[in-house]
């Protein structure tokens, strides 16, 4: 069994029986106990909270055991350099952008990149060189960045940042891309939020594949709490202290040891079996698709419907041929216990992980299917969510949008205006317009339309008859 400095400690905090005089404020009165002053309403939800400070660690953090913990994380992943996260890869974004880039800075980005790193181009004034990824020329949905996207800026640029696996499971041969930025000596980061467990399969992961930065959330494809995610870097363009310095920057003072363990313990069960485990899945997923394919029009993604790799463990189909809704669909999972990651008229995605029993992902794909023939209907053509085909007019840098004067108008008003704020429908979180981009009819368009599908989250105004613009 390899070493689990945090796990340990965590558990040695957990059985202590102390009755500290400091935060937090439950004092970790409830690890236990079923009595003591509103447990019946706040004991559960706290039971097993224990903080880093002052609970895994002493106060002055004289153990190391979150540096220990860190390090044994980058050796599993063939980083030089790791640093553990509470604030999702939202917050490793932000580092990791603000890294290699500074105020004006142009940095080649993914557009179809998650929302945190507009917040990251905010906080450092970087200008955003948009690229796009290929997309599949019938479904329209992303299908990888190709290594030609990069090479074509690489002489605008001082980095790069693309997001594999997309939300949809489809992967970007980050190698070629490595060889792109590594030619040039200017950092890659690749957004590996949705691929933790590549990191555990020889060669697959980021860092491994010669990223120079990854950003991977612990707790959407392996077993860390909500919120944990980790940023790691291989040394040599930037020096580790930049960023641990954003790191720092961007995070609490009070960091959960609970979450931070959950981390620890992630990667020492990967390292002891997780190998075993994530063979067992992708056989269990393979075994579903192929289910799944039998049902009459429907496509599941894999690497010749999509046209390039996907990634194994993700379960991911195209409905229109059916004629079922997936928004209809998603609704009944919802209700059957079992809601997907993400449904829209078109695709339904669902999360697959190590925790999942194979048997049950097989058991699924059979329910799945009959759930489908229950709403076959007329076939129809794609109308997939526009989030990944904008190509915005960049008009100010996020963080120039972000700062200036702002002032209200009708949707109707805004056209031709410059947006001041982020519309974007979660799930995927991908922003249909964001601060700085020239509002289109194009855009008010697809933000009505995704409002019918999903929650258009991160606007001012909800009921979506205003926005904010930039008071030129
Ligand atoms: C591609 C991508 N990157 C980053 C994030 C942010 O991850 P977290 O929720 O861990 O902050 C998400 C969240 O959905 C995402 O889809």
């Amino acid at each position: 069994m390899s070493e689990t400095p945090l796990v340990d400690a965590w558990r040695n905090a957990r059985s202590a029986n102390r009755k500290p005089m400091q935060v937090p404020g439950h004092k970790m009165r409830y690890l236990d106990a079923a009595d003591g002053w509103a447990h019946d309403l706040v004991g559960d939800t706290v039971r097993d909270d224990i903080p880093l400070q002052g609970g895994v660690d002493d106060n002055a953090y004289s153990n190391r055991y979150l540096q220990r913990a860190e390090e044994l994380w980058a050796t599993a992943v063939g980083a030089d350099h790791s640093r553990f996260l509470v604030g999702g890869s939202s917050q490793g974004n932000i580092a990791a952008l603000a890294t290699v880039g500074d105020e004006g800075v142009p940095i080649a980005i993914d557009r179809t990149s998650h929302r945190s790193t507009q917040a990251g181009l905010v906080l450092i004034g970087a200008r955003p060189i948009w690229i796009y990824p290929q997309l599949h020329p019938e479904f329209h949905l992303p299908i990888g960045m190709s290594a030609g996207s990069l090479e074509a800026m690489a002489k605008q640029v001082n980095g790069f940042f693309v997001t594999s696996p997309s939300y949809i499971g489809t992967l970007s041969d980050v190698a070629a891309l490595a060889r792109v930025a590594n030619a040039r000596k200017e950092p890659l980061i690749i957004d590996q939020a949705w691929g933790a467990h590549l990191d555990f399969i020889p060669g697959a992961g980021a860092m491994a594949q010669g990223a120079d930065f990854s950003v991977t959330s612990v707790h959407k494809a392996l077993l860390g709490y909500s919120q944990t995610a980790v940023v790691s870097m291989r040394d040599g363009l930037i020096p580790r202290s930049t960023l641990d310095r954003w790191v720092d920057h961007t995070t609490t003072t009070s960091p959960s040891g609970t979450l931070l363990a959950s981390i620890d313990g992630t990667r020492a069960a990967m390292e002891r079996d997780g190998l075993g485990r994530l063979q067992l899945l992708i056989e269990a997923v393979a075994d579903a698709r192929r289910r799944l394919a039998r049902v009459r029009g429907l496509v599941v993604l894999d690497d010749n419907t999509a046209g390039c790799p996907v990634d194994p463990t993700k379960l991911t189909i195209i409905l229109p041929k059916t004629g079922a809704d997936g928004v209809v669909l998603g609704e009944e999972l919802w209700q059957l216990g079992h809601g997907p990651e993400s449904a829209d008229h078109d695709t339904l995605i669902f999360t697959v992980s190590v925790a999942d029993e194979p048997e049950w992902v097989v058991g699924f794909a059979d329910l799945l299917a009959n759930l489908i023939e229950a709403h076959r209907g007329e076939p129809r053509t794609s109308s997939p969510l526009s989030v990944w085909r904008v190509e915005p007019e960049v008009v100010l840098t996020p963080r120039e949008a972000f700062l200036r004067g702002r002032r209200r108008v009708t949707m109707a008003e805004a056209i031709g205006e410059v947006s001041a704020e982020q519309f974007c429908p979660y799930p995927p979180g991908v922003p249909l317009l964001a601060p700085g981009e020239r509002v289109t009819e194009e855009s008010v368009e697809a933000i009505r339309a995704a409002s019918l599908v999903c929650r258009v989250a991160y606007c001012s105004d909800p009921s979506l008859q205003s926005m904010l613009i930039v008071d030129q």
